[in-house]
Order: C-alpha cells, then structure tokens, then sequence
C-alpha cells in the first residue's frame, strides 16, 4: 500500500531540503525522495561545500608558500599531502551531509533513497533497495543539474574530467587545462594553481566571468595572471583528445581562426550545467520542458501541472544554492496560503577565488543599454587600512546609485572577504537604501566592510573620506 504525504519533494539540494523543512515548519507532512545515500545533492558533495573546502586547504598552503616570509615567518620546505587534503575535504562533506540527516529527523521530515519517478501526476515510484510508491497533494520537484561537456570531448572522469571527479583529485596535475573561464574554471583552477599546477585557461568570451561587471573580470584577470593562471581568451575549443596521460586540446582564435594546441596531463571541462530530470517521468505527470531543458515554470514557480512546483537548478535562473534555498522557502510558504516575494535582482554572486568577487543589482553595462542614469563611487582596498594590515590590499567595491534618487542600483567587489561583505550590500538594497544611507551608517574600524562604506560615499557626493 502506498503512503500517503501533503508535499513530496523529489531531490535533497538545497533547494529540496530547505524546501522540505520548509514545509514542516508549517505543518504539512512532508517526504523527500534523493536518489544517492547521502542528502545536500550538489552543493553539500559535489559543489559548493567540497570546493569551498579546497580553496580554503590550497589557500592556506599558498599563503604559507608565497607570504609567509612577508609577515616574518620562516616555514623551511613545505610538504604537501594532498591525499590527507583530499580526506579532510571527504571529511568535511560527511559532516555537514549528515547534518542534514539529522534536521530530516528534527522535522519529522520522511526520507525515502532511491531514484523518484512519476508514476502517474499524484504518484512517484521511489526505486531504491525497494521499490515504494508514495502519493502526495503537492509536488516539489527540486532535482538539480549535471555538468555539461562539448560534443566532441568524451569525459573519461580519469584525465578529461569534470568538477565532481577534480573535486577528488589525489595528485596534482602538472599542466591542468580548464575549458571555460567561468565560475567552475576559475574557483578550481585557482585551487591546483595554488598547489603548484601549471593552469592554462581556454575561453570562448572576450573576458573570463562574462556575465559579472566588467572592471571586476579584468581585475579578476589581471590578479590570476599575476599568480602564473594563463589565459586563451576569445578562443573556442575544437577539439580534445587523450593520448595515456597525456591530453592534448585543441582551439582556434574567434578573431582570426588560428589554431592553439596544448598538452596537458589534465582536462577539467568547466561549460556550465545542465538541469537534470533523467528518468523523472514528467510526461506522466503533465510536466512541461521549456526549450532549454528546463521545467517551465510560472511566477509561482508552478508547473504545466497546477499542483507540482518546480525550484532550483532545474528551473529558469541562476544556478546558485542561495537562489535554490529562497524557491524552496517561496513554495513552501505559497502551499501554506501565504503571498511570499523573491526579488531575483537582488541574489547575489560570488566567486570564490584569491581576491573573491561579489555582485549584486545591475552592472554598469545593463544600466547602460537600459538608459538608466547612474552615478558610480569606488573604493580600492589599497587605501584600506584592514587590508594594509593584512597585506591583502588588491581590489576595489564599486556603487552604482541612480543619478537623481541616490538608490542603490548595482554593486560590485574585487577584494578580501567580499563574499561575505556583499550581504551588507543585498540588506542595503532591499531596504532600497541610498549611497548616503550607507555612507553614514557607522562601520566598525578597521573593517574591509569600511570600504563598502566608502564607496557609497564616493558615489552620493564624491566625498570617500580616506581617499
Ligand atoms: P542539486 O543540489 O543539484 O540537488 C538535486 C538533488 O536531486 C541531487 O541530490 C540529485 O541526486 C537528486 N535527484 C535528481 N533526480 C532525482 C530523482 N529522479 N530522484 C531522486 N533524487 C533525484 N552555488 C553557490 O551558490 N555557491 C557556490 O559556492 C557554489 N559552488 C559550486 C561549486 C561547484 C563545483 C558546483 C558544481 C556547483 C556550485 N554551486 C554553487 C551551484 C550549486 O551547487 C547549485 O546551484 C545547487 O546545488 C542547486 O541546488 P538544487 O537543490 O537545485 O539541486
Ligand atoms: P559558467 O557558465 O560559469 O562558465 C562556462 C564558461 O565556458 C563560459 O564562460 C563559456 O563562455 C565557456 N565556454 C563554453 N563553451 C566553450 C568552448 N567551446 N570553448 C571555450 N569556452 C567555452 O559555467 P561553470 O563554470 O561550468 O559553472 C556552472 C554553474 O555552477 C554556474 O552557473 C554557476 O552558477 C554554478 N557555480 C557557482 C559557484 C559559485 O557561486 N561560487 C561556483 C561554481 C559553480
């Protein structure tokens, strides 16, 4: 006999168990379905949490290598192990993969392993050690993405490999060449750059990170370069082939077709994410695909069939764990008769390299081709008397403000710790502050948050103070 739940949410990503939890809080009995044997999906095992713990391992070493000596240090010959690198990072993800165990439990949430499918548009068959079928009310569907690769290159998961197999690398690559000068490329590039990989970065844009403000890709670029990351812009790869341990890419110049071949011993395709729903039955159940292989969804996030919801990577937006979180939440709250509100202008994006990069709002580009007048103050963090203290004095914060009403419009970091400082800027503008606003908040000192501060200040009057 089947069982019977009010919400059934199919995959345990953020998106899926904050959702879940969600649902609990408010009261509905919930289940969720997550094909493998640990909860958290891409970000707690393959994604976020994994590769934040290896720049943080590769950081440290690199700190040690490359800057000890500057604060009177003397540390002798280093000696890597990056096998025990590798088990704290698999150590890091089973803790945190079982905190989520745990707050199933705490929230009397019902997990069920094993590959869900719809059976029908009120039933998922749940094919695991057993094969269960569970009914439900209401759907979340919150099943992810897997990376994508190029037609012509054969991810072998030994030499030409994705994040999930560079993620458990036990060696280092001698020559790693990274396919996409994207998030994925650049954050992993950077952490076997700081363990002494020689990195060659092959982009099909005219700058790396595309989509972010201009000054930070360039700025981004120039500090990598500085640390020995080398870059093909402007270049589409045409082919990739493996010879042993030897990879061989090939890619020829958008400007004027001119081919480049490089050797390396490791190929991580970095081209972004596909959403998933292999398997997932949808047909049975009235769910729709947009032409991208997205669910489609509606502004409440529901699908062609009213009462299946869909968030997350395998829905339209960015592919972010922060974006999955707020459209579990949103649903969660919508199926409990509530008139909840994401605002997608203001989820934020950061890129977790050595300086970090953190946006939120418009750039300079999109205010430009919509005509929106705007006023622009930075700050570089040269003039920061934290970052003089820590000898991390590289980058600048940027903000956009309207012209006429002072509102915040975009802003925009290059520097230490700006992933955690692009919050302030997130608060600021949903409560659609000013620059002045900012500018006269008191800002604790020394902080690399002043800079924030600051550059607010340039941007209402032209008036940073220490600068
Ligand atoms: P996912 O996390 O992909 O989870 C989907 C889950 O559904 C999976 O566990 C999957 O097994 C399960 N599933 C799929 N189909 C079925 C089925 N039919 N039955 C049962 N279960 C199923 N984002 C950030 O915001 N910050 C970062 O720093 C960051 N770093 C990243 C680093 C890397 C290397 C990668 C690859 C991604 C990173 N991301 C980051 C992106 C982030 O991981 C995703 O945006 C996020 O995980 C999406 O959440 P989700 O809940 O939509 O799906
Ligand atoms: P991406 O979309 O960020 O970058 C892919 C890059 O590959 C693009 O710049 C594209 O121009 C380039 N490319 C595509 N085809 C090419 C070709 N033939 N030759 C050369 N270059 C080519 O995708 P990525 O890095 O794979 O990341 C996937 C997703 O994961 C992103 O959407 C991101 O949101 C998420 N992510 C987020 C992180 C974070 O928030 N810090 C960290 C890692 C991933």
């Amino acid at each position: 006999m089947s069982q019977e739940f009010d919400v059934v949410v199919i995959g345990s990503g953020p998106g899926g168990y904050v959702g879940a939890i969600r649902c609990a809080q408010l009261g509905m009995k919930t289940a969720i379905v997550e094909k493998y044997n640990t909860l958290g999906g891409t970000c707690l095992n393959v994604g976020c949490i994994p590769s934040k713990a290896w720049l943080d391992s590769s950081e440290r070493y690199h700190q040690m290598a490359h800057e000890a000596a500057d604060h009177g240090i003397e540390t002798g010959k280093l000696k890597l192990d990056v096998k025990k690198m590798s088990s704290r990072v698999a150590k890091v993800v089973e803790g945190i993969t079982g905190g989520v165990q745990f707050l199933m439990k705490k929230n009397k949430i019902e997990v069920f392993h094993g590959h869900g499918s719809f059976k029908d548009a009120n039933t998922v068959v749940v094919k695991g050690e057993k094969e269960v079928e569970i009914k439900a009310k209401k759907f979340i569907i919150a099943t992810g993405s897997k990376p994508t690769s190029l037609p012509f290159a054969e991810i072998d998961k030994e030499r030409i490999i994705t994040s999930t197999e560079a993620l458990k690398l036990e060696e280092v690559p001698k020559h790693m060449i990274v396919i996409g000068g994207g998030v994925i490329g650049l954050e992993l590039g950077s952490v076997f750059q700081r363990l002494g990989a020689e990195v060659s970065v092959v982009e099909y844009a005219k700058d790396i990170i595309a989509t972010m403000d201009k000054d930070c890709s360039k700025h981004l670029q120039r500090a990598l370069k500085k640390d020995g990351m080398k870059f093909h812009l402007d270049h589409g790869v045409t082919e990739v082939t493996r010879k042993g341990k030897k990879v061989i890419v090939k890619a020829k110049a958008n400007k004027d077709g001119k081919e480049l071949v490089l050797e390396g011993d490791y190929c991580l395709v970095a081209v972004g994410r596909r959403p998933y729903t292999d398997g997932l039955g949808l047909e049975n159940a009235g769910v729709k695909m947009d032409e991208r292989g997205r669910i489609e969804t509606n502004g409440h996030l529901q699908t062609s069939a009213p009462h299946i919801y869909a968030i997350g990577d395998v829905v339209k937006g960015a592919m972010l764990a922060h974006k999955a979180e707020e459209e579990g939440v949103f649903v969660a709250e919508l199926l409990n008769n509530e008139k909840p509100h994401i605002d997608y202008n203001l989820i934020p994006g950061v890129i977790y390299t050595w300086p970090e990069v953190a946006a939120v709002g418009k750039t300079e580009q999109e205010l430009k081709d919509s005509k929106v007048p705007y006023k622009s103050g930075s700050f570089p963090f040269m003039a920061s008397g934290r970052a003089k203290a820590s000898n991390e004095s590289e980058g600048f914060i940027k903000v956009l403000a309207h012209k006429d009403t002072d509102e915040i419009l975009g802003v925009h970091m290059v520097g230490p710790r700006v992933a955690d400082i692009i919050n302030e800027a997130v608060v600021a503008m949903e409560f659609r502050a000013s620059a002045e606003d900012v500018g006269r908040i008191c800002h604790a000192h020394p902080t690399y948050s002043e800079a924030l501060k600051e550059a607010a200040l340039a941007a209402s009057d032209n008036r940073a103070l220490n600068m």
